[in-house]
């Protein structure tokens, strides 16, 4: 067997699978956030371990997995999330994770200071949620702290670290701290010294597929688990993701719908020039990276909306009624902007919108506005793609959007592309289990792999008529938001 670690925001996934590409049993464990101040928020790294080690020990003693038939491990992390260590490898402090905006001073300091020239370097904005702003303001706020930080990794790499005993960041995680030299492949000195980071705090970096060593006696002995099992570097949790959806060549493009949406496109090219509007970043795949947009509100605009207006009907009926309604949701338009927006607007204070209301829209036209709406900001970074002449002919769907045949026809019609869902959809957990297997050389590389692990479902075709017509709301939908931007709320 492999597992497959999916170290999450609130919970982590354990998955064990075999060389078929099955699942044989899956554990998981809930950890909590703090959010100690408005737009903090932290997590105790020993969670991320207790919780990981816990799911382990139910894989061997319910789901009778033998620890001497686990080959390998490997990770996907929540990205980002800054784990400060002593030199002893001690957490210094509680992790500030990818959601946490404390560091708006920060990212306006790194902007002015290099401008153009970090975007050139790291081919993304230094964003809030990145780690570079992380360390600065712990810099700038916990000086205490900082002067004793001898190294940082990000929140898998911790776990990774705490089963082998090795200090280790794989590239594709490595990209989101943005203080990688992506056309170099290797830390930015540049950018370690315009901010007085020493260059020897950044970890070794290694490939995903690269192996960490093997579990530690001392791990072997907290977890039951066999001190000849392989640990592979793992990867960042979209990559996984995009792992496991089976996004392994430039002519596929994943639309994923969690709390927040990912569109995101395999890449083969690392001169292609987005500008930091679209994050860019090593793949899992070796030599490869992928780009993305972030919708900030995906999921969250349909919970909002249900939460607030829907709180009588199920989940799958509030979307079903959206089936009654019309293309265009009979003119009724919605932005999803409604906890600000990251791509193509990185704007954090922008707010959502209902445009057109008419006196005899109901609940199902407001319903189908959003669905539409949150895949009208997806389309946005589609474009982004044409501007850059990027062609792909499939959209693989997965999450939220992928579960309702409406929202998925919505997808094909708006993107004008074919779009399949996954009958096997296990998200980045299951990319992590493919990356110890090739890691293991159970297969020669990842198109192989995905032959056994992947497997796509019905295919859905856009109507020419519904097409067009979601082109032209499209471009009302674009106009939206310069309109509202500067509404005070
Ligand atoms: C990506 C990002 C999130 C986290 C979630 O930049 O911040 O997708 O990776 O875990």
């Amino acid at each position: 067997y492999v597992l497959g670690v999916d170290l999450g925001t609130s919970a982590v996934k354990v998955s064990a699978m075999n060389r078929d590409g099955e699942i044989v049993a899956q554990q998981s464990y809930d950890y909590p956030l703090s959010q100690p101040h408005p737009g903090y928020s932290e997590q105790n790294p020993e969670e991320w371990v207790s919780g990981t080690t816990v799911a382990i020990v139910q894989l061997i003693l319910e789901d009778h997995i033998k620890p001497e038939e686990i080959s390998g491990i490997s990770f996907s992390g929540q990205m980002h999330g800054l784990v400060l260590l002593d030199e002893n490898n001690q957490v210094l402090r509680p992790a500030i994770l990818w959601n946490d905006t404390r560091t708006s001073k920060q990212r306006a300091e790194i902007e002015d200071k290099l401008g153009d020239k970090f975007v050139e370097i790291t081919k993304n904005q230094p964003l809030e949620g990145f780690t570079l702003p992380k360390l600065l303001w712990v810099k700038e706020n916990e000086p205490n702290i900082w002067a004793k930080a001898k190294t940082f990794v990000l929140p898998k790499d911790y776990v990774r670290y705490r089963m082998t005993g090795q200090i280790a960041m794989d590239y594709s995680d490595a990209t989101g701290t943005v203080l990688i030299d992506v056309k170099a492949g290797d830390w930015s000195k540049a950018i370690c010294d315009a901010f007085d980071i020493p260059v020897s705090m950044c970890p070794p970096l290694m490939k995903s597929i690269d192996s960490a060593g093997h579990v530690s006696e001392s791990y072997a002995l907290f977890s039951g688990l066999d001190t000849h099992t392989e640990v592979f570097g793992g990867a960042a949790d979209n990559a996984a993701g995009a792992v496991g959806a089976g996004i392994l060549s430039p002519n596929m493009v994943l639309s994923s719908i969690g709390t927040s949406g990912v569109v995101l496109k395999y890449e083969e090219d690392p001169t292609v020039d987005y500008h930091g509007v679209l994050q860019f970043e090593y793949h899992a795949i070796p030599d490869s990276f992928y780009s993305m947009g972030v919708t900030l509100a995906a999921g969250y605009s349909l919970n909002w909306f249900k939460r607030t207006f829907a709180q009588d009907v199920s989940f799958n009926d509030m979307v079903a009624s959206a089936g009654d309604s019309t293309v265009g949701a009979n003119g009724l338009i919605y932005t999803p902007y409604i906890v600000g927006e990251r791509a193509p607007y990185a704007d954090a204070d922008v707010r959502g919108s209902f445009i057109g209301v008419d006196g005899t829209h109901q609940k199902r036209d407001f319903v189908r506005a959003v669905l539409e709406g949150i895949i009208f900001s997806f389309k946005d970074i589609m474009d982004i793609y044409d501007e850059h002449d990027k062609e792909f002919d499939t959209v693989v769907a997965i999450g939220g959007g992928a579960k309702s045949p409406l929202w998925l026809q919505i997808q094909a019609d708006i993107f004008n592309k074919k779009v399949v869902s996954l009958t096997n959809e296990q998200g980045p957990g299951m990319g992590a289990a493919m990356i110890a297997a090739v890691g293991l050389g159970w297969f020669k590389d990842f198109q192989e792999c995905a032959e056994k692990f992947v497997h796509f479902g019905k295919e859905y075709l856009p109507n020419a008529e519904n097409a067009k017509k979601y082109d032209q709301l499209h471009k009302i939908y674009g106009q939206v938001y310069n309109q509202t931007k500067d509404l005070s709320h």
